[in-house]
């Protein structure tokens, strides 16, 4: 089966490559991100789509801060955009497997969100990522979401990279321990999409998918210091303390039971993927 990949340049993206070169991939993959794809080009999408069988969205507008300035670009790139891929998996009977966010859902309450739990978004990022998954149901395509949360890796911008550099100079840092989740190493991800992708006929949905566990950013902190043998001192601190226009969810674990259940994924505990990706970027 061929298979487009958009975004291929981001950390999803990158880890699909990883995924696209083992030994069992039986798939022809196209990699492309903005300079040779622009998603929010629909006819150009049409076009990168003919022939394919599945499309892998890993393009986004990501800039949570940012996103409460410039929604409109926003929106474009993480609604309509994926509106114009639901068209084109539409089109060729392709699978759209789109990547969606926690921030569809406000930070109330203490118990695993699952898939069919009410959204509420506290934030632009959310709300657009929110028109793109309505957009794409609406669209009547083939398609699996899989909603995810705070995604690290070794490529790009992410908070295990940017927790090491500020720990590599400074005595002491503050991390926030009132919102807590899950992260997610994104080469755990690119394996479960690889997982879907070599599935027959795999069960159209919204699924979630994190690592398993459940810890603050202040405890994930904590642990990326004592991976990388840092002597930096990591205190916690409140929200409040780093004011910001985004209101973030105080409480955002997603409950991985369907996604894990229907593929029969074994899923990473945090704290051993972390260990790895740490483990990565100290060889790199
Ligand atoms: N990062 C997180 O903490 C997080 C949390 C929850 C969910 N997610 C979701 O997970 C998915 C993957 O996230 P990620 O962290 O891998 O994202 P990322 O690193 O920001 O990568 C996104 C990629 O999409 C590209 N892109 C932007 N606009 C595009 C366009 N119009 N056409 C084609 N490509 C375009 C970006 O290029 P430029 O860099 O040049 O803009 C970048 O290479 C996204 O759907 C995101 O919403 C992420």
């Amino acid at each position: 089966m061929k298979i487009l990949v958009t975004g291929s340049n981001g950390q999803l993206g990158n880890e699909m490559r990883r995924v696209a070169t083992k030994a069992c991939s039986v798939h022809e993959f196209i990699f492309t991100d903005v300079a040779e794809l622009d998603i929010t080009n629909a006819a150009a999408v049409l076009e990168a789509a003919k022939g394919v069988g599945a499309i892998v969205n890993c393009a986004a507008y990501t800039n949570v801060d940012a996103a409460e300035d410039n929604e409109e670009t926003a929106h474009l790139i993480n609604a309509t955009a994926a509106a114009n891929l639901a068209a084109a998996a539409k089109a060729e009977g392709a699978l759209l497997i789109h990547v969606s966010t926690d921030y569809v859902f406000g930070g109330d309450g203490n118990t695993p969100r699952t898939e069919d739990m009410p959204t509420s978004p506290l934030g632009a990022y959310g709300r657009t990522k929110l028109a793109g998954e309505l957009a794409i149901t609406a669209s009547g395509c083939r398609n699996i979401i899989i909603r995810t949360a705070w995604l690290y890796s070794i490529h790009g911008k992410n908070f295990v990279k940017t927790m090491l550099s500020l720990m590599s100079s400074r005595p002491a840092l503050n991390v926030v321990f009132d919102q807590v989740g899950t992260p997610t190493y994104a080469g755990d991800l690119a394996d479960a999409i690889g997982t879907i992708l070599s599935t027959p006929d795999p069960a159209e949905s919204v699924y979630h998918y994190s690592n398993e566990g459940v810890c603050s950013w202040y405890d994930f902190a904590v642990a990326i210091g004592q991976l990388a043998g840092s002597p930096c001192v990591v205190n916690p601190c409140h929200s409040n303390e780093f004011p910001s226009k985004v209101e973030r969810p105080a409480f955002s674990v997603l409950d991985k039971t369907k996604i894990r259940t229907t593929f029969n994924l074994t899923i990473p505990h945090w704290y051993t993927s972390l260990k790895h990706c740490i483990a990565m970027l100290q060889n790199s």
